[in-house]
């Protein structure tokens, strides 16, 4: 593939979030020493920190423990709308699962809605909180049908909305389907409010602080890279891909997604709402508050992690959407979100496998992480203290239903192992000397598949390619500069560390020295 393509000119260079560079949240240590505590969390995102403020509530003695910076993986990459429309899902879960899942489903996210908005009000969390209505809406008569069904599961399922005939844009649309009272808010200044209570009442916070293994047992422990141990009655894994699977077989049963965002200024007045296209390709928008001003998130181009076309192209093609429908006067920020997502589309929340009572897992909430991250914090808060809780069993990472998931269970796995197999095979078409400055590709040395990136400076950064989680072969990612996974989803830098896991050891990293001894055929790929 060539890797050439040049990003617009009215895009930013630097891929920061908005919500990361708009908060400074305060620093923790690394841990460097043995603890014990009733609840050791294991991911300082949304998932880990809302169930670290339920469970301090509660009185119980925490320790949650991050790999990198908190609130730096997908939280902080989020579009971050609080709603329990989950693009068309509601007539898939009735006809999959029956009518009493579908409508748990609903219900455990629109709780999960009402628990921010209450939190956020009772606490004057100032967090940009606002209720707005969330619209599917379908530019095709193929999915004009389909947003027809899903607008009668709403109407079985007693769900506030329906269907509609126009939305407020120059957009060709057939239908549109409106949930009523949804929310949108910054998702950091939220969780920086969480993380000062979680601290005030005596949680323990460390950073940089991967957690490799746990020994189960009566009082199962994590251990940290560094040989630190931390002991629990239980232990939650809310580390996006779970950094520890038992025999639960999650990375056969995830696939992870990338998606994109611009936060712009906008000449047209945004006129409220949040709204995402159910075509393809995907199409959302939201507004955001950036310096007082309103503004526009624009996000999209969703594809599988490292299978998707050159990544500056997404970035592009979301500008032309932003320019053709609401007339672009700057790009103020530019990323990338990560998610992933599970066979049937319903999380994994529970315990990791039926027979580890104490290790509770939650991971696979699709584009849908901060209603179902908060309905897994009030779960797990439930479980630690013996509690029902009627949504235990729809989220319960041991169902297995024969059908659709099966179906998907071999389509995902035949799709890791097609990449085990191809990208051994692939041979890389650019010869190192092309490289220009900020171009990466995969190369051939000494007739080894190698990852090579020319900065900014001229100076190279090679890598091997095979992904240190199972093997499979990366991919150049230019948008980001990172080294993208296509089997489930682990993220390097050009550098070769771990951005993203469920990878925990970074790509073997290679001298430019070695092309020193480099032969013609090597270099003629
Ligand atoms: Fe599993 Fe790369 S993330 S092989």
């Amino acid at each position: 593939m060539e890797h050439n393509k040049k990003l617009n000119e009215k895009l930013p260079e630097n891929t920061q979030s908005y919500w990361r560079d708009s908060v400074n949240l305060p620093e923790f240590p690394h841990l460097d020493e043995n603890l014990s505590a009733d609840v050791v969390i294991v991911g300082g995102g949304i998932t880990g920190l809302t169930s670290a403020y339920l469970l301090v509530k509660e009185g119980l003695k925490v320790v949650v423990l991050e790999a990198g910076k908190l609130v730096n993986g997908t939280t902080g990459h989020t579009t971050a709308k609080v709603t329990a429309q989950h693009g068309l899902i509601y007539d898939e879960l009735m006809h999959n699962f029956g009518e009493n899942k579908a409508k748990l489903y609903y219900e455990a996210n629109e709780e999960a809605l009402r628990f921010i908005k209450e939190t956020v009000k009772q606490n004057s969390i100032e967090c940009d909180f606002s209720i707005q209505d969330a619209y599917l809406y379908a530019g095709t008569s193929q999915y004009a049908g389909k947003l027809e069904k899903e607008a009668e599961a709403y109407e079985r399922l007693g769900i506030n909305g329906g269907l509609i005939d126009r939305i407020p844009f120059d957009i060709d649309i057939q239908k549109a389907l409106v949930m009523k009272d949804q929310a949108q808010f910054h998702p950091v200044k939220y969780l920086a409010h969480l993380i000062q209570d979680i601290t005030n009442k005596g949680g323990l916070i460390f950073e940089n602080t991967t957690c490799v293994n746990i020994e189960t047992g009566e009082h199962p422990t994590v251990l940290t890279q560094r040989g630190s141990r931390v002991q629990g009655s239980y232990i939650l894994s809310c580390s996006h891909f779970p950094f520890y699977e038992g025999a639960g077989l999650y990375s056969t049963r995830m696939h992870a997604d990338r998606s994109y965002v611009l936060a712009a200024k906008t000449k047209k007045t945004f006129p409220g709402g949040m709204y995402c296209n159910v075509d393809e390709p995907a199409r959302s928008l939201r507004s955001v508050m950036i310096n007082g001003e309103e503004m526009v998130l624009i996000i999209g181009e969703n594809h599988k992690t490292g299978q998707g076309k050159d990544t500056i192209e997404h970035y592009n093609a979301l500008e032309k959407f932003g320019e053709d429908v609401l007339g672009l006067e700057k790009v103020l920020y530019r990323w990338s979100a990560q998610d992933l997502v599970t066979l049937d589309k319903i999380p994994y929340i529970g315990k990791i496998t039926s027979d580890v009572p104490n290790v509770l897992i939650a991971t696979g909430f699709r584009k849908w992480g901060m209603t179902n991250s908060t309905a897994a914090a009030l779960l797990f808060r439930d479980i630690v203290q013996k509690k029902s809780n009627h949504y235990e069993d729809l989220y319960s990472p041991s169902r297995f239903n024969a059908h659709p998931s099966l179906k998907n269970f071999l389509l995902d796995n035949a799709d890791v192992v097609g990449h085990l197999i191809k990208g051994k095979l692939d041979k890389p078409t650019k010869n190192v000397e092309d490289l220009a400055k900020d171009e990466g590709a995969a190369i051939t040395i000494n007739g080894h598949r190698k990852g090579a990136y020319r900065d900014a400076e001229g100076e190279l950064h090679i890598v091997d390619t095979t992904c240190t989680h199972i093997g499979c072969e990366v991919e150049w990612n230019s948008g980001d500069r990172t080294w993208d996974c296509p089997c489930h989803g682990s993220r390097f830098s050009y550098t070769g560390e771990v951005v993203e896991g469920p990878a925990e050891k970074p790509l073997q990293r290679h001298d430019h020295r070695m092309l020193d001894n480099l032969t013609s055929e090597d270099s003629g790929y």
